[in-house]
């Protein structure tokens, strides 16, 4: 039998066994200790730190002796995805290290919206068999539902009650619909049917329970994306699932459970059984739709890059592990082609963004900058490569927008820092970033090609807080993208900035950027000041949407299917474009 060796973490006090050469990052993960593992183990983010309370500490060499010496941290600080276990240890995990709970809840822009859903429960009366008209059960509910072609499958029939023999009797049917018997239960039970919309986001998942007769929200959960510790970002859980075949189901799995925790949250705050929940609308990128529903995403990553599918007939929920109704549908909201994903479908039904006439502009900046230009009636896409800086995961002081994070920035003979829930500065999530960079340009400790020109070549924010030149390139590169998107999609269609009717921003800002900040730093041209407006989290309002009516759904299927794809980044003038824009300012 192999060896093994305990490791002891603080400061819960567990104690797990682990493989003599196992990476420590593997058996925290192993453990279920939450640990930002941002670039996926690569030793990149220095975000998996902890301390080598007692046990082995190696010499420290390259990378993470560069990362430890920059961070000025005692040589018992040790990458956990680097520190390969030989004796038995005890850890101690930083806090700064530990993924936080999300207690940020944006529910997104909130549509009027139409219940009229997919699934639908009647409640009806129909007669009893009798001697006189020994009629089946079901071809009586048939006639009652007015549909002789519905489809009950065998599992539902075999659930139907025999009924009393004389008189009527009701039953409450659940529908998918016109063409699908979901359920069939005795007596009357129409008002107790429920909806899932899920905003499956790369760095966060948000999902509600909704009523699928009122439309109410009935409670809403949040959680980090779990395969964050597969990497941060699209590209790195890409090239994971790469590595090894069992990859792409250790990816999914991943996410399953995540889901299916969710849901145990949201039936629990609800007061709601989960086999009541009929149908689930799942909103999210061409990537995590394709790893949620276990179908191979290297056509995503090796030329000529494109998608396995932009859009699923719905499926049973059952077959992608959700424990819901076991005869409940899954809806994926379709993508846009090959690289523009549900999430965005869903933001644009959420906005009515397609249905408005004049020019606008959609924006949902993520780890993708994705934009979408209306000029007149048409509708033209594109996507830029912006990273995970806007989610604080490519910085050293980067985090999401969880307590204690940096949310916003003002000048007051220093920087006026304002942290989420009001706790003490960790990091900085993506609003606050834009703000600092904002007033750092403005107070000139930082010049508009990027060099910081204060003290030390650090922007000090706090003590243990400040950027460093590496994080002002990793957000120029982050806002250089997303201004060559915008300005090469504009100017493709001849649409000045000028002549914006609207200028939408969805996505992992929510509300609370600072449009004058956002515009100095890049990130919004000069369009006129109201034409700008705040969705937050419109990928989840869509989910909502799309979940709540089938009519809505038939017509984000069709403004998918009319977006025009335009692929910036194949144009030879791109570089240089990119190139240029990586200057701040407009
Ligand atoms: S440095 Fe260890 S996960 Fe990124």
């Amino acid at each position: 039998m192999a060896e093994s060796i305990t490791i002891k973490i603080l400061p819960e006090g567990l104690s797990v066994q682990a493989r003599p050469g196992e990476l420590l990052g593997e058996v925290l993960t192993r453990a279920a200790v939450p640990l930002n593992r941002y670039c996926g183990g690569r030793g990149l983010c220095g975000k998996c730190l902890v301390r080598i309370v007692s046990g082995p500490l190696p010499l420290l060499e390259g990378d993470e002796k560069a990362l430890l010496e920059a961070r000025s941290l005692t040589t018992d600080h040790r990458l956990s995805c680097r520190y390969e276990i030989r004796a038995p240890a005890t850890v101690e995990i930083l806090p700064g290290s530990r993924a936080a709970a999300i207690s940020v809840l944006d529910a997104g822009f909130c549509p009027p919206l139409t219940v009229d859903p997919a699934v639908k429960s009647f409640s009806l009366e129909i007669p009893s068999p009798s001697l006189a008209s020994p009629r089946a059960v079901l071809d009586s509910l048939r006639d009652a539902l007015g549909l002789p072609h519905i489809v009950a499958p065998l599992s539902v029939v075999k659930d139907i009650r025999l009924p009393p023999k004389n008189g009527r009797f009701s039953l409450t049917v659940c529908l998918y619909g016109e063409n699908e018997i979901l359920d069939i239960e005795t007596g009357k039970s129409e008002e107790d049917l429920y909806g899932l919309a899920v905003d499956l986001g790369t760095s966060t998942v948000v999902a509600e329970l909704l009523s699928l007769v009122s439309g109410k929200t009935l409670s809403r959960a949040v959680a980090p994306n779990s395969q964050i510790t597969y990497g941060a970002d699209v590209v790195s859980r890409l090239s994971f699932s790469f590595q090894n075949s069992d990859n792409l189901e250790r990816l999914r799995n991943s996410i399953l459970q995540l889901l299916n925790g969710l849901v145990s949250e949201l039936v629990a705050k609800a007061a709601v059984p989960r086999n009541r929940i009929c149908e689930a609308v799942i909103a999210a990128n061409t990537a995590m739709n394709h790893i949620l529903c276990g179908v191979a995403v290297d056509s995503l990553a090796l030329s000529p890059f494109h998608a396995v599918f932009s859009r699923l007939d719905p499926f049973p929920a059952s077959e992608l592990g959700l424990g819901l109704h076991p005869r409940a549908k899954a809806y994926v909201v379709p993508n846009i082609k090959s690289f523009i994903g549900g999430d965005i479908t869903a933001g644009l039904a959420a906005s009515g963004f397609a249905e408005r006439p004049g020019n606008g502009l959609f924006l949902d900046l993520g780890t993708n900058g994705e934009i979408v230009l209306r000029k007149g009636k048409h509708l033209y896409a594109t996507s830029t490569a912006a990273g995970p800086a806007f989610e604080g995961m490519s910085l050293s002081c980067g985090m999401l927008a969880v307590p204690g994070a940096v949310q916003k920035a003002g000048w007051d003979d220093g920087f006026d820092l304002k942290t989420i829930d009001g706790l003490p500065a960790q990091g900085l999530c993506g609003t606050g970033l834009v703000d600092i960079v904002a007033l750092s340009l403005r107070q000139g400790l930082l010049g508009p090609d990027g060099k910081i020109t204060a003290p030390g070549r650090k922007i000090v924010l706090t003590k243990s807080l400040s950027l460093t030149q590496q994080d002002i390139r990793e957000i120029q590169l982050a806002v250089g993208a997303v201004k060559t998107g915008v300005r090469m999609i504009l100017r493709e269609f001849g649409v000045s900035p000028g002549r914006l009717d609207e200028f939408l921003i969805a996505g992992a800002f929510g509300s609370s950027l600072d449009v004058e900040n956002a515009g100095a730093v890049g990130l919004i041209p000069d369009v006129p000041a109201d034409a700008v407006t705040f969705l937050g989290n419109s990928s989840l309002a869509g989910a909502r949407k799309l979940l709540l009516s089938a009519p809505d759904r038939a017509a984000a299927e069709g403004v998918a299917r009319r977006i025009e794809h335009v692929s910036l980044a194949s144009r030879a003038s791109f570089q240089d474009e990119f190139v240029g824009a990586m200057t701040f300012g407009r």
